[in-house]
């Protein structure tokens, strides 16, 4: 069996090498040269446990390879799939097509033999409809289906999440299609996680309404945080004894600074677009969407009234930068809201990210400095703000920086520590939903 993987981002490559480690041939084809001249140099663009390692087995072995020419690969494939971006449309808030259109139409041009034709990109109901309109008005003679495969892994758990997921959702309308998608995945399904097949429409919705769905869980708790706060509850144990009651699961109830990413963020914002266009009201994904806006402006406000009311001429010294640990993904993270509004109050930022500076550089005011170290980091801060959850910010030595810092404020987004362990240590500790 052959694969063709169109868009070698987070979704394409890690994809692409799990097929090929599954024994399949895969080709990734990318428009960015740079990113394909990398690859072929056994070099990785994204970071992402244990992805460097299963590409380059993989590569040795003979199965997986990369290209710029979906010319000569495309018309040798079984399968092409389409794991191209849909970043949200600049102005409305639809996802944008454009990649997904312009990969089905330079597909259209080289197909030979029978093909399936896969969106795994995330994309609005009726997207594959579309491919597959755009594929026949192309090339009226291709002999082709086109088939939905959402795709559900989370960055920095992308390996494990592709090769062991809770479910595999194929949108697919003809038998030979069927056949071959299962014979792809039929690795997946012998470890016994379930190909649920349905048609285009539903599974293309699926994956709206499951991350819509997560977004909510994280929303909810959010809003919960706040109320602790106000009535003197602990949200930890709030979320713990509402998630023991198997209905509702204890999973995504961990409150934060505001659910950030390359998903949750344009998938919400999308879906209401979607149920706006077909006259239906989504009010629920609506509230969610704006809580998560209110929940970071509250992240600002916690860590000003932490700096005595005002952070005008105060140093804060930020650790992590990224929209969640191990990933270096910077897009819409929290500390792309948080930060700029510090800064223009005049506060002045000193930041550290395992993986995530060279990405945050091109995206953060000018003004804020990178550290590599974590001492030089905090080093004469009146503040500091644990912004994502890495490990290496669970264990700090916290004698060393309450001695570094200049003043005690420590102001936690994620909850990794307990008031308690960082009053004893000397600081001014403030956390989410934890009075
Ligand atoms: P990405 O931006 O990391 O990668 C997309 C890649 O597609 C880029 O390298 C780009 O150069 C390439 N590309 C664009 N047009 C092309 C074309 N015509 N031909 C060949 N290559 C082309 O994006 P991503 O994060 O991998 O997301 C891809 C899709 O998967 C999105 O729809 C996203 O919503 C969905 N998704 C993402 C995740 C995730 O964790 N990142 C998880 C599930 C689903
Ligand atoms: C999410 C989904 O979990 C994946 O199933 C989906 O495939 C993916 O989006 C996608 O469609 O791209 P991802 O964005 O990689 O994956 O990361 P998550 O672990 O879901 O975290 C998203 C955001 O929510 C992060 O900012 C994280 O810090 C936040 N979060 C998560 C919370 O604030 N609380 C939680 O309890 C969980």
């Amino acid at each position: 069996m052959k694969v063709v993987m169109i868009g070698a981002g987070y979704v394409g490559l890690v994809s692409g090498t799990c097929f090929a480690e599954f024994g399949v041939n895969v080709t990734c084809v990318d428009v960015d040269e740079a990113k394909i001249k990398k690859l072929e140099n056994g070099l990785i663009p994204i970071y992402e446990p244990g992805l460097t390692e299963l590409v380059k087995k993989n590569v040795a072995e003979g199965r997986l390879h990369f290209s710029t020419e979906l010319k000569d690969n495309v018309g040798k494939a079984d399968l092409v799939f389409i794991a191209v971006g849909t970043p949200t449309r600049r102005g409305d808030g639809h996802a944008d097509l454009k990649y997904v259109y312009a990969a089905a139409e330079e597909i259209a041009k080289h197909l030979q033999d029978y093909t399936v034709i896969v969106d795994k990109s995330t994309v609005p109901v009726g997207t594959a409809r579309n491919v597959e309109r755009i594929i026949r008005e192309t090339n009226p003679n291709a002999d082709f289906d086109v088939a939905s495969n959402p795709e559900f892994l989370r960055e920095g758990a992308a390996l494990s999440d592709f090769m062991r997921p809770d479910r595999v959702v194929i949108g697919v309308e003809s038998d030979r299609a069927e056949k071959l998608l299962r014979e792809l995945y039929r690795p997946i399904n012998l470890i016994e996680a379930p190909i649920m097949k349905t048609d285009l429409e539903s599974a293309e919705l699926i994956k709206y309404a499951s991350n819509a769905f997560l977004a909510t869980k994280i929303s909810f708790i959010n809003e919960i945080s706040s109320l602790c706060e106000a009535v003197g509850a602990d949200v930890h144990a709030v979320a713990k004894g509402m998630g023991l009651d198997g209905r509702i699961g204890r999973k995504f109830l961990h409150a934060g600074p505001g659910y950030g990413g390359s998903c949750f963020p344009k998938d919400t914002q999308a879906l209401v677009r979607i149920a706006q266009e077909h006259g239906v009201s989504s009010r629920i994904v609506e509230s969610v969407i704006e809580v998560n806006a209110a929940q970071k402006a509250r992240m600002i406000k916690k860590i000003r009234n932490a700096l005595g009311g005002s952070e005008a001429g105060k140093t804060i010294a930020v650790l992590g930068l990224t929209f969640k640990p191990e990933t270096d993904d910077m897009r819409d993270a929290p500390a792309l809201a948080i930060l700029p509004a510090l800064i223009d109050k005049g506060a002045t930022i000193k930041a550290h990210d395992p993986q995530g500076m060279e990405e945050a550089k091109e995206l953060l005011p000018a003004s804020v400095s990178y550290h590599d170290d974590i001492n030089a980091t905090v080093e004469n801060a009146d503040a500091v703000v644990l912004m994502t959850e890495w490990n290496n910010y669970r264990g700090l030595n916290l004698k060393n920086i309450r001695q570094q810092m200049a003043g005690n404020a420590f102001i936690d987004l994620r909850n990794v520590y307990e008031p308690e362990q960082m009053e004893k240590a000397g600081f001014d500790y403030h956390c989410v939903g934890r009075a």
